[in-house]
């Protein structure tokens, strides 16, 4: 098997890590990503004793502040070469104070703005791979994204906040599969209630194991038999590719998202 340098958002914790911690086992170059740097140290060190490879790194950035996703992806460029895979995994359904300084919904920058800004920045990286890939972390919880979500002071409860960005990365994953045919994009329910710290914290009970999500994680990461499924929306509570919400397959929904994305990103 060919190792590959993949890019794991969100991999100090859950499915993300424990992820990374197969995929760096399995003897690929695994970037590591997480908002505490201390916490980072402790599993990029836990993930090479565990793994014993040493090719695995680890970066900074708190997605709750889009510059610091724009800082993160000027210094990866300058770092790495090639991006194999970028898995958009980080993720938050709740906060104790849900409005950022620049007025915006955190779950809204941490579960979409920031994959969105991350990956168009990291472009070059994986256009340099002979087979890129994207994996976008949605979720069953899918609900339309309404434009006071993405404006100052919405004021969204946990639930709607959580759904409607995963429902937007979802759709922003068909439209960059559409853009970058070069490069097979999946979006992922990774499965609901897997036993981690955000459901948790969410719900206070489980119904699977966090394995359930990061294997199915490492296989959509690796296995050569999803090239053909770029574009799609692969449903691990069902097991295979699947419907999502009917606004993923309506223009119009899509086309909103994306004018309201670039009027806030430039
Ligand atoms: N678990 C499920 O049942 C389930 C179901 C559907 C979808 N998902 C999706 O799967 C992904 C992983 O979820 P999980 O259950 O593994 O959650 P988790 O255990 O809470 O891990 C989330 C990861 O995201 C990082 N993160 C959170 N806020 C961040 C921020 N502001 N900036 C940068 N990184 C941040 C966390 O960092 P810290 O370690 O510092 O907290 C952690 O590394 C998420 O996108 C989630 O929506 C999960």
């Amino acid at each position: 098997m060919t190792h590959k340098t993949i890019f794991i958002t969100g991999s100090t914790d859950g499915i993300g890590k424990l992820a990374a911690t197969k995929l760096a086992t399995s003897g690929h170059h695994v970037i590591l990503h997480g908002r505490n740097p201390e916490k980072l140290a402790k599993v990029k060190n836990e993930i090479i004793s565990l793994s014993g490879n040493e090719n695995v790194e680890g970066y900074v950035a708190d997605f709750s502040n889009l510059d610091e996703v724009r800082r993160l992806a000027n210094k990866v460029q300058e770092e790495q070469s090639t991006i194999d895979v970028l898995v958009n995994n980080a993720g938050i359904f709740k906060v104790a104070d849900p409005i950022a300084k620049n007025g915006l919904d955190i779950r809204m920058m941490v579960n979409y703005l920031a994959p969105y800004l991350l990956t168009n920045n990291l472009l070059p990286l994986l256009q340099n791979s002979k087979e890129p890939r994207i994996i976008n972390l949605s979720s069953a919880a899918q609900e339309s994204v309404s434009l006071q979500s993405l404006e100052k002071n919405s004021n969204l409860s946990d639930n709607q906040a959580y759904a409607q960005s995963k429902l937007a990365i979802l759709l922003w994953s068909f439209e960059f599969a559409e853009l970058h045919k070069d490069i097979t994009t999946i979006a992922l329910n990774p499965g609901s209630l897997l036993n981690t710290k955000m459901v948790k914290e969410a719900y206070g009970k489980f119904w699977s194991s966090a394995d359930k999500g990061a294997d199915i994680i490492v296989d959509l990461a690796i296995n050569t038999k999803y090239i053909g499924n770029s574009g799609q929306y692969f449903d691990n509570d069902k097991g295979q590719f699947g419907s999502a919400h009917p606004d993923a397959y309506q223009n119009q929904s899509i086309e909103l998202l994306m004018i309201k994305t670039k009027e806030l990103l430039g």
